[in-house]
């Protein structure tokens, strides 16, 4: 068995002293103002131990990091159909690119990027309205996480409507291809309200639980996806959840994981634990500076990577 506390002690020493931080996401004013000083962490093990550092209980915008829980939603909805409308291939380019959409159709890569994610959302709208849509997407992390407290940060949720243009013009770019069924606006109220999402990395490793428990959620035992489901949004979060950091996130931690512009980052150790980092300083990729680190040293000192032999992960 590791001394999780132990571990946990020493990377949150390690990362509150480091000196090169990042730098907040500057394109969402309410983010920019974020202390690039903090640090938080958060092990859940699958025997429901919890291992906390640094501001863990701190809640901080989890951005993309919903994208995660979005599509499992969506999938939940439409099935296998999605992928009609959303690839399952590694972008290579950042994570608000337009590239590509022009040669593929208005087919977005994956549903990771912002393209595929505002498809996403456009799945999860169907005939509802945004608000509603919302509503039953913090429901859902707030039954995950199984906490009732969880909630949207408004104030980021306007800062994002007034100052996103680029995912404007990914939904518009869409909608011309026919692959958004509602309007962009609508589709675009209930993205910015999902990204405005609040969470502590606490309340996200306990969300993150059914992807590292097969499906089920801990809670109470009951399925929240299929074992292949759970399996193939890991297989997604290894090679998508970076956007084109995602081979680098891979070589140096070897966990699926999702990150947001929050600084936000959940990794799922299959069967072991559901881990959440969170430092608002970003690496040029947009990923947390900190926390890709903090998750480096977690599986070096684990041997939780996926890519491990297993003789030193008997934790
Ligand atoms: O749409 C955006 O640009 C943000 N709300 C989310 C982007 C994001 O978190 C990318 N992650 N690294």
């Amino acid at each position: 068995m590791h001394d999780l506390t132990a571990i946990v002690a020493d990377i949150t020493e390690e990362m509150q002293a480091a000196p090169d931080r990042g730098r907040p996401a500057d394109y969402i004013p309410a983010l920019a103002r974020a202390d690039v000083s903090q640090f938080g962490m958060a092990i859940v093990t699958a025997d429901g131990s919890v291992h906390t550092g640094g501001s863990a209980d701190e809640p901080f915008s989890l951005q993309s990091v919903t994208k995660v829980f979005a599509l499992t939603q969506a999938l939940g909805r439409v099935g296998d159909q999605l992928w009609d409308r959303v690839g399952r291939e590694p972008s290579g380019s950042a994570f608000n690119s337009i590239v590509q959409l022009e040669s593929e159709q208005g087919i977005p890569r994956n549903p990771f990027i912002n393209a595929g994610a505002i498809v996403v959302s456009d799945v999860n709208l169907a005939r509802g309205a945004p608000r509603a849509a919302l509503a039953e997407l913090v429901n859902f992390v707030r039954y995950l996480a199984d906490d009732d407290t969880i909630a949207v940060d408004t104030e980021v949720a306007a800062s994002e409507l007034e100052t996103g243009f680029r995912n404007v013009a990914l939904a518009n770019y869409m909608k011309s291809f026919g692959n958004l069924r509602r309007s962009p606006e609508e589709v675009l109220d209930l993205y910015f309200g999902q990204c405005a999402i609040a969470m502590s990395c606490r309340q996200l490793a306990m969300a993150g639980r059914y992807l590292m428990a097969a499906g089920l959620n801990p809670t109470n035992g009951h399925r929240v996806v299929s074992e292949a489901r759970a399996r193939r949004i890991n297989a997604l979060m290894l090679t998508c959840g970076h956007y084109d950091a995602s081979g680098d996130f891979a070589f140096r931690v070897g966990l699926p994981g999702k990150s947001g512009v929050g600084g936000g980052i959940l990794a799922v150790a299959p069967g072991r634990a559901s881990i959440s980092v969170w430092s608002p300083g970003l690496n040029a990729q947009g990923n947390s500076q900190l926390g890709t680190l903090a998750l480096e040293r977690l599986a070096t000192r684990t041997g939780w990577s996926v890519f491990a032999r297993g003789a030193v992960a008997d934790s």
